[in-house]
């Protein structure tokens, strides 16, 4: 990745959210800190936003990337894409955005993390695999494991908006990482499994270039691992 974007300094990136991400922000931080990346021509879409929050609230994703990515590094304000969550029209606002994916070109590399329900982005199973950016309902079992962005888990939004399966599918290149044993029944099911709305992240083994890495306890119930 790092490559790529030395390579290519004016990348359309898709980012993602999530506990798995926050090391990889930091080594791309560390490569800018060190001179090895220029990030003053890219540009990223983040895959989603909770329906509800401003991007300063402490609980957006908005917050998250800026921490953990956006102000730490040299790529404009205006560069760096991502649903509003506070608006009167949450629908027109993921058409808004994925007309400004389309308009940039679209995304060259989309890195995703898995739930532990096989969700990518927040398209919870059974997703349409079609989908272009929408807003989605968030299953129970989502809002609990991001319950600790919250103070309370009550206050865990039910709605975002969020790239589709479909978006995702039309990046160039796409690098899906999960780590630890919640994840690893979904990484079976997205790897050996079929195709299957129960399971979003299985539409990725229609994708001509995508990677997926696991860690051991991820890649535990693979059938096939060797
Ligand atoms: P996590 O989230 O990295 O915090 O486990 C991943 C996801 O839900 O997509």
């Amino acid at each position: 990745m790092v490559r790529n974007l030395e390579q290519r300094p004016d990348t359309v990136l898709g980012l993602a959210t999530g506990g798995t991400m926050e090391p990889v922000y930091a080594r791309l931080v560390a490569d800018y800190t060190a001179g090895h990346i220029d990030f003053s021509a890219i540009r990223t879409f983040n895959l989603d936003e909770y329906v509800g929050l401003a991007p300063d609230d402490p609980s957006s994703f908005m917050h998250y990337m800026r921490k953990h990515f956006l102000n730490r590094i040299n790529i404009p304000a205006e560069n760096a894409y991502i649903p509003r969550g506070n608006v009167a029209d949450a629908h027109a606002e993921a058409m808004r955005y994925e007309y400004a994916i389309v308009a940039s070109g679209g995304v060259d590399l989309q890195l995703l993390g898995l739930g532990a329900n096989g969700h990518i982005g927040f398209n919870e199973p059974p997703a349409i695999l079609s989908s272009l950016t929408h807003v989605a309902a968030l299953t129970q079992a989502t809002r609990a494991a991001n319950a600790r962005y919250f103070d309370k888990p009550c206050n865990v939004p039910r709605h975002a908006i969020t790239m589709g399966v479909g978006t995702i599918m039309r990046a160039k290149e796409i690098v899906l990482l999960a780590i630890g044993a919640e994840k690893a029944e979904a990484a079976a099911n997205m790897i050996e499994g079929q195709v299957h709305e129960n399971c979003p992240a299985s539409a990725l083994q229609d994708h001509r270039k995508v990677t997926v890495v696991l860690d051991q306890k991820a890649a535990a119930r693979l059938k096939h691992a060797r």
